[in-house]
């Protein structure tokens, strides 16, 4: 029967195609088009080859010049921290203890968590990040209202509340509760359209041995979730886990004894490791992911990309923002900052390298990468259309621009926010600046 259904709803998005395959380079496809067909990319090709067989009335949106690239993902961050960013402190544990931990008690209350998952979402998709890996609070309500946002809005969304038994007061839960309240979570949510659980034990510091086990429990009774926590970020925090952990000879040891480590773990920071963690983390596959920002903003330290990625024994690398303890929501602003803590360390990294990371690198590490993070037939159509030239200061540097390399130096150091001129979500226009006078 076929022929009978509804059409497919289409769209085309013409303009510089830019993507990063799996074998390594960069691929650039001028003047071409992408024809969505029920949020997946149904064809690519030139304009003027693709253009002529588009069914009648199929809305071409024309981007001219402009790059179209996957949209961006953002592989850290937590979603009630956004009234936190930018909250000076002595250090990490100082900052979660003045900042943090207050604003995140609000998020038990539905009203309030629903209200920031709208804001949390359009900031997002504003910065062109299309998919994000979120942290809740230990409230399983902050899980709900980002998930129940993101629905609305069919975003691919990953995220947990965070498990924590050893937290302060007000904002613990118990062992058997985290259990029960993240097997709900999971039952309603995990692989509902495009949505996932990541079981979050917030890090070893927040969470009892009980707890830690039966968060490993948990993913070996789920192995189709994530786990997210937090490893090595700061001199403090790595002081304090010796101090509870006596037995452990790392602090990676803390996780590998409760079995949270293997290829659907992400390890936010991973700043201070030494070899035999590294090892330990590239042997059971396990992601590292980098949150520059942050680390400088916390001053916890200078992640050393270049030693992780160690070609004898390379770890898994992911990129995230760390909002709020990040201190921007761009991830062209994190990659940035990855670059030049690279180069303090004495490591080359190019932008090439920082745009692969934002989007194909960042898709293998969560394990999405037949799905997201390229342009390809089959792929889910979530892509940012990014302008070298959007600001003064950005023309102007263009008008001595010496092919891509240069104009992606261009984005990584100068752009932000204001080059995302337009974010698709499923093929359908959703955010950037190109909005409100493209319809
Ligand atoms: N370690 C434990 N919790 C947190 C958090 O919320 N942010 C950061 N940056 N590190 C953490
Ligand atoms: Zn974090």
């Amino acid at each position: 029967m076929s022929g009978t259904g509804p059409a497919p709803r289409r769209r085309a998005i013409r303009g510089r195609l830019l993507d990063f395959p799996p074998e390594g380079g960069h691929r650039l496809r001028a003047d071409h088009l992408v024809l969505v067909e029920d949020g997946r990319i149904a064809r690519l090709g030139p304009a003027a080859e693709l253009l002529p067989t588009l069914p009648p009335d199929t809305p071409v949106d024309a981007h001219g010049d402009r790059l179209v690239l996957p949209g961006l993902i953002d592989a850290h961050i937590h979603f009630p921290q956004s009234q936190v960013i930018a909250s000076p402190a002595e250090d990490l544990l100082d900052w979660l203890e003045r900042h943090t931990f207050p604003a995140e008690r609000a998020f038990g209350d539905p009203a309030h968590a629903a209200r920031m998952a709208s804001f949390f979402l359009d900031e997002l998709l504003r910065q062109g990040t299309t998919t994000a890996v979120v942290y809740g609070s230990v409230h399983a309500a902050s899980i709900e209202a980002v998930l129940t946002e993101a629905r609305v809005r069919r975003l691919r969304l990953l995220a947990g509340k965070v498990m924590m038994d050893r937290g302060p007061e007000g904002l613990r839960d118990t062992v058997e509760e985290g259990v029960r309240e993240s097997a709900e979570l999971i039952a309603r949510w995990h692989g509902v359209d495009r949505l996932g659980y990541v079981i979050s034990p917030r890090f070893a510091l927040t969470s009892s041995e009980a707890q830690l086990a039966a968060a490993g429990e948990l993913l070996a009774a789920h192995p189709s979730c994530w786990l997210q926590t937090h490893l090595a970020e700061s001199p403090g925090e790595i002081e304090a886990v010796r101090a509870r952990f006596p037995w452990a000879p790392h602090y990676t040891a803390v996780y590998d004894r409760f079995g949270l480590l293997g290829p659907r773990t992400l390890l936010g920071h991973c700043v201070h490791l030494r070899e035999e963690e590294q090892a330990r983390l590239a042997e059971t596959g396990s992601v590292a992911v980098l949150c520059p920002t942050s680390n400088l903003f916390l001053g916890s330290g200078l992640v050393d990309l270049g030693a992780l990625a160690d070609r004898r024994r390379p770890v898994r690398l992911a990129l995230g923002t760390d909002v709020g303890g990040g201190s921007s929501w761009s991830m062209l602003r994190t990659a940035a900052t990855l670059c030049d803590v690279a180069r303090l360390l004495g490591r080359g990294w190019s932008p090439v390298d920082a745009f692969r990371l934002m989007t194909i690198d960042n898709a293998a590490a969560l394990g999405l990468a037949d799905r997201i993070g390229r342009l390809e037939p089959g792929f889910e159509a979530d892509l940012v259309v990014l302008d070298p030239a959007a600001t003064p200061a950005m023309a102007h540097r263009l008008e001595r621009a010496h092919g891509l390399e240069d104009e992606l130096a261009v984005l990584l150091r100068l752009g932000d926010d204001r080059a995302v001129r337009c974010v698709y979500v499923l093929g359908e226009p959703v955010a950037g600046a190109d909005l409100s006078v493209r319809r």
